[in-house]
C-alpha cells in the first residue's frame, strides 16, 4: 500500500503486531455499510462520476452478500477489515474501486465502523435486559405474598416479601438499560468527512451520509470526531455497571442455594456436579457472572488507560478500542442470557424465606412501633423491644412464643393484640409506605415496570 514512499518492504512481524483483521472483521458489515452510503454521497455531490459511484455501490452489495453466504472468506493476512474490503472492491471491478477512498481516511472510516457496530450492539444488548426484567416481573408477580428476611450486614433485619427483594434489582437493571439509551445517544453521531483530522477540500455532504445511515447528527470537530473513543468507555462503564448489579444479585444467588439457606433450588440445566463430591449441585453459572465482572471491568481499565495519553488526533494506540470492547460486549450478552435463564428456571424455597424470617427477631422493630403506637416514645420502645429480645435469647424462646405476662413485665402497655401486631404479615402489610414491601406497593412497582417494558419495545 505505502511502496510509494518505503524503500523496504515492512517486518513481517510488524505486519502481525499491526494487524487488526482477527477481530475487527467483526465490522465488516458496518464498513460495507458505510462506504456504500459514502460512493452514493460522492456520486451525488459530484466528486466522483454518478456511473462509478453505481458500479462501486453494486460491487459492496455483491462483497457483503458473498461474505454473509460464506462465498467470500476473509483474508487472515489482511492489514484490518477497511483494507480487506477495498483490495477486493478493487480487485473486482479494477481502476474504478480505487475512487471509493476519496475524501475519505482509515481514521475517520474506522470511527464511523465502531459507532455503527457499537449501535447494533447497544440494541442487543438492552433487548436482553428487558428479557431479563420481564422474567422478574414474572416471578414477581408469583411471590407478592412470599415472606423473607430483609439483610443489613447479612444479618437479618426486617421482614420483605420475595417480590420485593427482586425488584429492588429490576430497579437497577432498569436504569441499566436507560443507561444505555443514553449511551446510544452520543454513540449515535456520524463522524466521516473528518478525513485523517483537518476533513477534506472536497465538496462532501455529511449530512447525507448521516441521514443515509440513519444517525441522529454528525460530529462538529473533526479532530475530535477521529479521535475519541469516549462513547466506547461510556458503554464500557454502562457494561460495567450492570455487570456488578448482576453479581450482586449472583452472589446472593449462591448463598441462597447454599444448605445453610437453602432458599432457592437452581434446576439441574443451570448447575453442575462435582467430579469427586456426588453430593454437591454448584451454581456455577452464577459464579461466572460474578467472575466474568471482573473481566468486563479489567475490560473498561483498558479502555480508559490506552486513551488517557494519547495525542489529538488519530494515534494507532486506538487500534486497542476493540478487543477491549468487544470481548466485554461477548461477555455481557451471554452472562445476561445465561442468568436470566437461570433465574426463571430457580424454584423459590418459601417455606425455607418464611422459616428464617420467623427466626432472628426480624420482628423487634414492630414490637418497638407497637408501643409507640401505644403512646411511648420511639427511644423508649427500642429499649424495651431490645431487652425482650435479650430474654428471648436468654430463654431460647422467639418473640411470637412470649407469653403476655412476661410482656406485661416489660411494659403494661402490652396487650393481646401485641402477637397480631408482630405478626409477619402485619409486618409486611404495615409497611406500605411509597416504595415499601407491602402487597399494594409492590403490586404498584410491577405494574410501572410492565409499563416500562411495554414502552421499551
Ligand atoms: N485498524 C485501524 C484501527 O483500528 C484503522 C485505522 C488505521 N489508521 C491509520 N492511520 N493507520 O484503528
Amino acid at each position: 500500500m505505502w511502496d510509494a514512499r518505503f524503500s523496504k518492504a515492512v517486518d513481517s512481524r510488524v505486519n502481525d503486531f499491526n494487524s487488526s483483521i482477527s477481530f475487527d472483521w467483526r465490522m465488516y458489515k458496518s464498513d460495507i455499510t458505510g462506504s456504500i452510503a459514502h460512493a452514493t454521497m460522492l456520486g451525488e455531490c459530484g466528486i466522483i462520476a454518478k456511473e462509478e459511484s453505481a458500479k462501486i455501490i453494486e460491487a459492496l452489495r455483491q462483497i457483503l452478500a458473498d461474505i454473509e453466504s460464506g462465498a467470500l472468506a476473509i483474508d487472515p493476512e489482511a492489514e484490518d477489515i477497511h483494507m480487506f474490503i477495498e483490495a477486493v472492491l478493487t480487485e473486482r471491478i479494477g481502476e474504478t474501486g480505487k475512487r471509493l477512498h476519496t475524501a475519505r481516511s482509515r481514521n475517520d472510516q474506522v470511527a464511523l465502523d465502531i459507532r455503527m457496530h457499537l449501535k447494533e450492539e447497544i440494541k442487543a444488548v438492552q433487548t436482553l435486559i428487558a428479557s431479563l426484567l420481564d422474567a422478574i416481573c414474572s416471578k414477581a408477580e408469583e411471590h407478592v405474598d412470599t415472606v423473607m428476611p430483609g439483610y443489613t450486614h447479612l444479618q437479618r433485619a426486617q421482614p420483605v416479601t420475595f417480590a420485593h427483594y427482586i425488584l429492588a434489582y429490576a430497579q437497577m437493571f432498569m436504569r441499566d438499560y436507560e443507561r444505555l439509551c443514553d449511551v446510544y445517544k452520543r454513540t449515535d453521531v456520524m463522524p466521516l468527512g473528518s478525513g485523517a483530522l483537518a476533513s477534506t477540500t472536497y465538496p462532501i455532504d455529511r449530512h447525507m451520509v448521516a441521514d443515509l445511515l440513519g444517525f441522529s447528527t454528525v460530529t462538529e470537530n473533526s479532530m475530535d470526531g477521529v479521535s475519541d473513543r469516549d462513547f466506547v468507555l461510556e458503554l464500557g462503564s454502562a457494561l460495567s455497571i450492570l455487570m456488578m448489579h448482576m453479581s450482586r444479585f449472583s452472589e446472593e444467588i449462591i448463598l441462597w442455594c447454599s444448605s445453610e439457606f437453602k432458599f432457592i433450588e437452581l434446576d439441574d440445566a443451570y448447575s453442575t456436579g462435582s467430579s469427586i463430591m456426588p453430593q454437591k449441585k454448584n451454581p456455577d453459572v452464577a459464579e461466572l457472572v460474578r467472575g466474568k465482572t471482573g473481566r468486563v471491568y479489567g475490560d473498561l481499565t483498558t479502555l480508559l488507560t490506552m486513551m488517557k495519553g494519547i495525542p489529538l488526533a488519530y494515534n494507532k494506540d486506538m487500534q486497542e478500542d476493540k478487543e477491549a470492547i468487544f470481548d466485554a460486549l461477548d461477555n455481557v450478552k451471554i452472562a445476561v442470557e445465561v442468568f436470566t435463564a437461570m433465574f426463571t428456571t430457580m424454584t423459590v424455597r418459601k417455606d425455607n424465606m418464611r422459616a428464617a424470617a420467623s427466626r432472628g427477631f426480624i420482628n423487634a422493630t414492630d414490637c418497638a412501633d407497637y408501643l409507640v403506637k401505644k403512646g411511648m416514645a420511639f427511644r423508649d420502645a427500642y429499649k424495651i423491644s431490645g431487652r425482650l429480645v435479650a430474654h428471648c435469647i436468654a430463654e431460647n424462646t422467639t418473640l411470637e412464643d412470649l407469653p403476655l405476662d412476661t410482656y406485661k413485665s416489660y411494659s403494661d402497655l402490652f396487650g393481646e393484640d401485641v402477637y397480631g401486631a408482630i405478626s409477619l404479615e402485619t409486618c409486611v402489610a404495615e409497611r406500605g409506605a411509597y416504595g415499601g414491601p407491602a402487597p399494594a406497593s409492590v403490586r404498584r412497582q410491577i405494574t410501572l415496570l410492565r409499563s416500562f417494558l411495554s414502552e421499551a419495545k
